[in-house]
């Protein structure tokens, strides 16, 4: 497995894999890997020749007082990770590299599909994630690359971009996974304190709740809203940042449930925000 710190060489390497008529699929992270990113790997292996995991936590995309600083980071275990996943090549350049001394241009989604849910709580945020993946696009050259449906807001504004700019290359959805007990994988579960870990299940089972309450006939939006707030309130610790239900294609607002609906929501428990959702056919 070869690791490039270096954009040139990192390009170098993808052109002459290109050249060498080998596909190559994209899984970008910020590390700290877990069993949700490896599943983007072993979706990339089956779709692609090659395959590159960028590692990079992207100072772009972190607010004022958000968890930059504290973001779990363990380099020489992601390696072992991906060398054992049969990954070919990892990108993990500086802060430095990716945004030298005098660096100031910057790719951004404008419109509803950025202004509401993490991009009301978190301003600036997908600024920053259209900007580094535009530059790791440019870097790994792919034909594909993997993003998690677990942030869905972020995938949908990817792949706006990718539509829109003409980035060639194709965005592949990848289902989110969860523990066992149904919490949704993420770097930042570490952050759980005590009976947080316990009470953050409140989010996968208000999202089933409503999910059901919708096959069962449901139609009404603020109801369907309002029962999720309810289960959720009965975790002492939750504190909701945001509960939407929109259009699943493009984060619209919906007068009803109908078509593909994503039901989204974000809650922090003490300093730990947390983001879920289900997508729903009716
Ligand atoms: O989802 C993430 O881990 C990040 O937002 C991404 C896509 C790697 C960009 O920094």
């Amino acid at each position: 497995m070869e690791v490039f710190n270096n954009i040139n060489k990192m390009q170098e390497w993808s052109l002459q894999t290109r050249k060498q008529g080998n596909s190559i699929g994209l899984v970008p992270t910020m590390g700290y890997l877990h069993d949700g990113h490896l599943s983007l790997v072993e979706e990339a292996k089956k779709k692609c020749d090659k395959v590159v995991v960028s590692i990079f936590v992207n100072p772009l995309q972190f607010g004022q007082g958000e968890d930059f600083e504290e973001y779990p980071r363990d380099l020489s275990r992601d390696s072992s990770l991906l060398e054992a996943a049969g990954v070919d090549a990892i990108f993990a350049p500086s802060a430095r590299e990716m945004y030298p001394t005098g660096f100031s241009s910057s790719v951004e989604v404008s419109g509803e599909i950025t202004e509401k849910m993490c991009g009301a709580s978190r301003p600036g945020h997908f600024k920053g994630v259209t900007t580094v993946c535009t530059k790791l696009f440019h870097a790994c050259l792919p034909d594909m690359a993997f993003f998690g449906q677990k942030d869905a807001q972020q995938l949908l504004i990817i792949k706006k971009m990718v539509r829109e700019l003409n980035f060639p290359l194709k965005i592949v959805p990848v289902p989110i996974v969860r523990e066992e007990d149904g919490l949704a994988l993420s770097s930042r579960n570490v952050y759980l304190e005590g009976v947080q870990r316990q009470e953050a299940l409140v989010l996968i089972k208000a999202l089933k709740q409503a999910e059901e309450q919708i096959r069962g006939g449901e139609r009404d939006i603020t109801r369907l809203i309002g029962a999720i707030k309810a289960t959720i309130a009965t975790s002492p610790q939750a504190k909701i940042d945001y509960v939407e239900i929109l259009n699943g294609d493009n984060l619209s607002g919906l007068e009803r449930i109908e078509g593909r609906v994503l039901i989204a929501l974000a809650v922090k428990f003490g300093k730990t925000r947390l983001i879920d959702n289900l997508l729903v056919e009716v």
